[in-house]
């Protein structure tokens, strides 16, 4: 028997500070903040302490889109984009994936689709996923990923192109400076994914992808570092939940 005297003080707390926080913690340093709506939970951290724990091959699917620029030094665009539209760069900022987290990401998940593989200097495999997203001026007109499933490069075409969008009528409000389309994360689950699949996405931003794995029915586990764009993203997903609900 287990002599309750000498046992930690764990303490459970609901962990989140937006309302709503079902998701209960006992990790004593509070290292890892979660959150959990339905069969997405939310964790602020960093994806680093995140994966040490998990067994090997744990994830079906990793679906990442980390930051590779070195925003404040590439050039003038990119320090005036800093400042436009008050978005905070900081964690995305000096935060390019190392070899260690390439390691663990590959050790933690069975297939992976990674945003950006063009900034990536090691070689995964020859599948890919271009994003043609009609960009225009200084900006990259298409997006490229890897993707593990087979060695065919797919296109997905969807306008995010400052104030136009490939859907006009039900425009995403844009709360983070590398935001990615929901449409795009619904193509993605549409053509790679299948039923049951235990998906994790490393760097969360704007959460878009938490909200097309709600509308495709997927549970997802979803890692943000930046605690103001973890409660934007989160709130964003909470806003979403609150609209279906009006309908
Ligand atoms: C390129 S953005 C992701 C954008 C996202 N795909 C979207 O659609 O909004 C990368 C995000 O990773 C976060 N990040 C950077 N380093 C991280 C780390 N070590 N762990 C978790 N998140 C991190 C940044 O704060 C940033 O929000």
């Amino acid at each position: 028997m287990i002599d309750k005297q000498i046992q930690p003080q764990l303490t459970m707390t609901t962990c989140c500070t937006l309302a709503d926080c079902t998701h209960e913690t006992n990790n004593e340093e509070q290292k890892i903040k979660n959150a959990k709506r339905g069969g997405i939970s939310f964790f602020n951290c960093d994806c680093m302490d995140f994966m040490t724990n998990k067994p090997n091959n744990f994830y079906d699917l990793i679906i990442v889109d980390p930051p590779y620029n070195d925003y404040f030094s590439r050039g003038g665009q990119a320090r005036k984009n800093a400042k436009l539209g008050n978005y905070k760069i900081d964690s995305l900022n000096g935060n390019k994936p190392t070899d260690e987290y390439w390691d663990e990401l590959l050790r933690i998940s069975q297939n992976q689709i990674i945003w950006g593989i063009n900034w990536v200097q090691r070689y995964f495999g020859a599948g890919g996923i271009v994003w043609y997203k009609d960009n225009t001026g200084n900006y990259s007109p298409c997006e490229l990923a890897y993707q593990s499933f087979d060695n065919h490069i797919r296109h997905f075409e969807y306008r995010w192109n400052g104030m136009l969008q490939g859907n006009m009528k039900h425009k995403e409000i844009r709360i983070h400076p590398t935001q990615k389309p929901v449409q795009l994360y619904r193509w993605i689950l549409q053509n790679y994914a299948s039923p049951g699949m235990k998906i994790l996405d490393t760097h969360g931003g704007s959460m878009s992808i938490a909200i097309a794995c709600d509308m495709e029915g997927f549970d997802l586990d979803i890692c943000e570092i930046d605690k103001e764009y973890f409660e934007n993203g989160l709130q964003r997903f909470d806003n979403y939940k609150k609209q279906l609900k009006l309908f």
